[in-house]
């Protein structure tokens, strides 16, 4: 049985109210390493998840980001960010969110990303649109890259990125109006998506970073891709470049230029 979008809401608002009602209390930090932490927050949100999930649909598989894949029926898999954002979240920045994406035989059918700080459920269901609070929402219209807002964020592993974005955010400031690291990766694709920014990249990403996000950027009319421009960006190692059609072309070519001169 495959789940609504109402249930998916439903879930993710109660992940957000757990987030909430923790963000003032002992976070009880741990390190993952010396730049990535992980709180109780992001333990507590993942199990409640796992958990309504499990008992909806308990053949369901899922991938989550603090405790791994569960196994499942292969039709049907979930990709859970209980907190994205954990950095913003522990330092008392009021930027994260929960993000929540199902596939059906392999292909992405639901998604959700709910900012509780701001009560916004940005949500998407393949054919159906995407919406704001039950409003539809539609990627920006500007068709000249020094007229974009952009977004990226960067990995948090210990060692240096095997593909360094640093250049990526030099050119892009170069070129663009700006460039914005809002610090949780599926709320700035939720923002694209709502036409807020105007397009995002980043190389370096996990499935459950953008499952959710890239559905509904699609259904808001945008294009989503890998950072090569190839339309499966869920693919091992994932990477995501996600914009309005037009945005989305210009920055293909500024990555892919400044691939080649390197
Ligand atoms: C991180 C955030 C960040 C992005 C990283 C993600 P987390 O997720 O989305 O903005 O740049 O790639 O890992 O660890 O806060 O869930
Ligand atoms: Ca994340
Ligand atoms: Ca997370």
């Amino acid at each position: 049985m495959k789940p609504t979008l109402n249930f998916i809401k439903t879930i993710a608002a109660q992940a957000g109210d757990i987030l909430l009602a923790l963000v003032h209390s002992d976070l009880n930090i741990q390190h993952k390493n010396r730049i990535d932490l992980v709180t109780k927050a992001d333990h507590d949100s993942e199990q409640f998840l796992i958990n309504a999930i499990q008992t909806a649909f308990p053949d369901h598989a899922i991938v989550a980001e603090e405790s791994g894949s569960w196994e499942g029926a292969q039709d049907h898999q979930w990709y859970i960010d209980p907190l994205d954002g954990t950095l913003n979240y522990a330092h008392g920045v009021p930027i994260y969110c929960v993000s929540i994406g199902y596939a059906c035989q392999g292909r992405m059918e639901l998604g959700v990303v709910y900012d509780p700080t701001r009560g916004e459920f940005f949500c998407a269901q393949r054919g159906q649109g995407a919406t704001l609070n039950e409003q539809p929402i539609h990627v920006s219209g500007f068709s000249e890259l020094i007229d974009s807002m952009l977004g990226t964020g960067f990995p948090k592993g210990e060692a240096d990125p095997v593909d360094d974005n640093i250049a990526n955010f030099i050119r892009f400031s170069q070129q663009a109006q700006c460039v914005r690291r809002l610090g949780s990766a599926a709320l700035a694709i939720a923002y694209v998506a709502a036409g807020r920014l105007d397009g995002f990249w980043e190389v370096e990403i996990h499935q459950w970073d953008i499952a959710a996000g890239g559905l509904i950027v699609e259904e808001a009319g945008g294009v989503v891709t890998d950072i090569h421009g190839r339309p499966d960006y869920m693919t091992k190692p994932p990477s995501i470049l996600c914009a309005n059609p037009v945005i989305h072309s210009q920055m293909l070519d500024v990555i892919n230029a400044l691939h080649n001169e390197q």
